[in-house]
């Protein structure tokens, strides 16, 4: 049998609770003509899966959408041999299907890891989609140079962690924004941002400010909220800034647009000091810069000079709680739950 958590029924909170899932189990799937059955090993919890399911893109009853990293059991797709480990979007299931006629989102596209290149499970972070999102953002949109200041929010997280690394290798002053203290630090002493303030300060703005003392040249929002409106006033002529996420406002009420309220609080700053806004989606990127990034990004992962904290749970039974407890801030790295054993390790 394939164990696999469901929406029990659509959404109704802002944020999910216990109520929210339900664990099922189903026959295991048999692959057909050019599909693959695999194996779940890691499940990589993103802010985004909790609009797909507020969004109805996933159904009460089917898997919850997730990217996987997972291993072939039983191959009828080229190229794919048993034992051979992937990318894939297998969702919140112990096993699921890839290849031909398989549902996924378009640029989701199954791809082999190669554990000599990296951790297995970087294939949904640093060396996958989240590593595309950062170099996209930072270095395609942001375009950071030598001596400016680039500001990263969530910069503990998935994609901040990365994206302030880039900025840092391009020479520019980097800034984290995180939540506690220890996070903080990390950001700092780890990953060698120049300074890292914590937006659960109630000095947080004045100590955003002090921290960057020569205004800010590209801001990588991965937030919103109050965290936007303590680096607006902070931009400098020519700034550039990336949407990448607003997760500040993902719990709020249907119908409600973020980022035009966003857009309008900023409006006066944006058009007086010339300040570029760009939306940021990965999938608009897979296709033309996915090899490029792994070329360049890849041996810096591999040398040590981009470092990349995981935040691991273990267990099926586990996901809803890590879930929920990464869209407030629980997580401290990227957020993933083993379900199954991981025989590189
Ligand atoms: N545009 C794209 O194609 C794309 C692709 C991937 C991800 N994203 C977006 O990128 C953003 C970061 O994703 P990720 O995977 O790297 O997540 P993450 O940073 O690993 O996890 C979320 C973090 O957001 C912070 N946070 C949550 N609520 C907050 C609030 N109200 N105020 C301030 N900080 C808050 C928390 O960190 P602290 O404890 O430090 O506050 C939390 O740990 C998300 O908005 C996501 O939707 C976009």
């Amino acid at each position: 049998m394939n164990r696999f958590w469901t929406l029990s029924e659509e959404p109704v909170g802002d944020w999910p609770g216990p109520e929210t899932f339900e664990l099922r189990e189903a026959p295991m799937p048999a692959p057909g003509p050019g599909q693959a059955l695999t194996r779940t090993i890691y499940v990589s919890l993103d802010p985004y899966q909790w609009g797909y399911k507020r969004r109805g893109v996933d159904k009460p009853g089917a898997p919850c959408h997730a990217r996987t990293v997972a291993q072939v059991v039983e191959s009828r797709m080229e190229g794919y041999a048993p034992g051979d480990f992937v990318f894939n979007t297998n969702g919140w299931a112990e096993y699921g299907l890839m290849g031909e006629g398989v549902a996924r989102p378009s640029y989701m596209i199954p791809r082999r890891l190669d554990p000599a290149v990296g951790r297995i499970s970087q294939g949904v972070g640093v060396l996958g989609m989240l590593g595309l999102t950062a170099y996209a953002g930072m270095i395609l949109q942001g375009d950071p140079k030598a001596g400016e200041t680039a500001v990263v929010s969530a910069a503990s997280g998935g994609v901040g962690q990365i994206a302030g690394q880039l900025a840092r290798l391009r020479g520019a002053r980097v800034v984290g924004i995180a939540g506690r203290e220890e996070k903080c630090r990390f950001v700092v002493d780890d990953l060698g941002f120049d300074a890292c303030v914590s937006h659960l300060s109630p000095t947080f703005a004045e100590d955003l400010r002090a921290a960057c003392p020569a205004g800010v040249d590209v801001y990588f929002e991965n937030v919103g909220g109050a965290v936007f409106d303590a680096v607006l006033p902070l931009f400098n002529p020519g700034a550039r800034m990336t949407i990448c996420g607003l997760i500040a406002h993902y719990g709020d009420a249907a119908g409600t647009d973020a980022r035009a309220a966003l857009m309008a609080r900023g409006k006066p700053i944006f058009e007086s000091r010339n300040v570029t806004v760009r939306d940021l989606f990965v999938g608009d990127y897979v296709a033309d810069h996915h090899d490029a990034f792994l070329r360049e990004v890849g041996p810096s992962v591999a040398a040590g000079d981009i470092r990349y904290r995981e935040d691991i749970r273990e267990g099926l039974e586990n996901i809803p709680a890590a879930f929920a407890e990464m869209l407030k801030g629980g997580n401290f790295g990227k957020m993933l739950v083993r379900v199954g054993d991981d025989p590189t390790l």
